[in-house]
């Protein structure tokens, strides 16, 4: 049997942290066995924000980087940026064509842009024509992304509809799937991990780095001695991200029996955290060092990707009546 198809975007933003990772990005390498995946660097979507050139390509290689060190496969997955593809922004001029603007003015996105008065630019108002773009003209089936996108898979689902129904049956409808279940993971300071507010743990940090971030996390003044509850220690919260059930299991009777200070819990946390981080950054580091290897891999995917998306154009340029010949 086929596999399904599945698609996503990753936006080139800043530099990534474990909350990314757990949250989001592992997910994609979990699931790349399971589907005939398509993973691209969303570049023109983030030029609704970044507007410097050597910005954005720094921050477009910095998530190939990434994706490629945490152990997406280019042998299983196709790994490529939107911008080669630029059938998606053709096909997105015939969707601004069929949707009307109360309709996009509905979209959470511009919502809040709106509600906080920021200046916002015709990007970030069609930014789901795009993205609708993206998913429909690879006829993907599943598109996993965090639940702040949902609406934007429901845009891209509504649109193929519309156009099926003007020009007849043309799109595959796809299906989010919501990367939700694996839980916050907290910051340093025991808040959500995120980098606005500098609490994180960057995915690819240094042992210096780690060392500095873990000695940073608050506890409660309870002594060495004291039993401590690991629920409500952001060590523990942490720590129970990556290892295994066996030794998960151990730690947690530590945390219960007493007699393991907090010092001590944050010296294992280091320990481990750092034998977790080391072969990504060492991979990453490797793959930086040859980004023409990297490029290959784009250069791969985009002609794979491009090849589905000239399939789909030729079907829909000849629907709307634009082919004559
Ligand atoms: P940040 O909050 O650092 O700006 P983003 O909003 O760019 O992170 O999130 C990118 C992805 O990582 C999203 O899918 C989001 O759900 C996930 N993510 C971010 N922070 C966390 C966290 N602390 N725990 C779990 N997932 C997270
Ligand atoms: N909008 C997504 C984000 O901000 C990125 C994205 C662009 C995307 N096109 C996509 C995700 C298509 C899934 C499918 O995270």
């Amino acid at each position: 049997m086929n596999k399904k198809i599945l698609l996503s975007g990753v936006k080139p933003t800043g530099t990534v942290h474990i909350g990314n990772y757990f949250g989001a990005m592992k997910q994609m390498v979990d699931l790349q066995d399971k589907y005939e995946s398509y993973i691209f660097i969303a570049d023109y979507h983030a030029m609704t924000t970044v507007q410097n050139k050597a910005d954005l390509k720094q921050r477009i290689i910095n998530v190939a980087l990434d994706y490629l060190a945490i152990g997406l496969d280019p042998q299983k997955i196709t790994l490529f940026k939107q911008s080669d593809i630029p059938q998606v922004t053709e096909l997105a001029w015939i969707f601004n064509c069929i949707t009307t603007m109360p309709y996009m003015m509905r979209a959470h996105a511009f919502k809040d842009a709106e509600a906080k008065n920021k200046e916002i630019n015709v990007g970030v108002f069609d930014y789901p024509m795009l993205m609708a773009s993206d998913i429909l003209i690879q006829d993907a089936d599943i598109v996993p992304v965090g639940q702040d996108q949902k609406q934007h898979v429901e845009y891209a689902r509504d649109t193929a509809q519309k156009f099926n129904r003007i020009f007849g049956e043309t799109f595959r409808l796809p299906e989010p799937l919501i990367l939700s279940h694996v839980d916050t993971v907290p910051g340093i300071d025991g808040r959500k991990m995120s980098k606005s507010y500098g609490n994180v743990i960057p995915l690819f940090a240094t042992d210096e780095e780690i060392k500095k971030a873990v000695m940073k996390i608050p506890t409660d003044s309870k002594g060495v001695a004291e039993p401590k509850n690991p629920d409500e220690s952001a060590i523990f919260a942490i720590h129970k991200l990556f290892i295994d059930t066996e030794k998960l299991k151990n730690l947690r009777e530590k945390y219960q029996k007493g007699g393991m200070g907090y010092k001590e819990a944050k010296e294992l946390l280091i320990k481990d955290l750092s034998a977790f981080i080391k072969p990504m950054r060492e991979k990453r580091e490797k793959l930086a060092k040859d980004l023409d290897a990297v490029f290959e891999i784009l250069k791969d995917g985009a002609k794979k990707a491009s090849m589905n998306a000239d399939k789909k154009m030729k079907v829909v340029r000849e629907k709307v009546g634009v082919e004559i010949y």
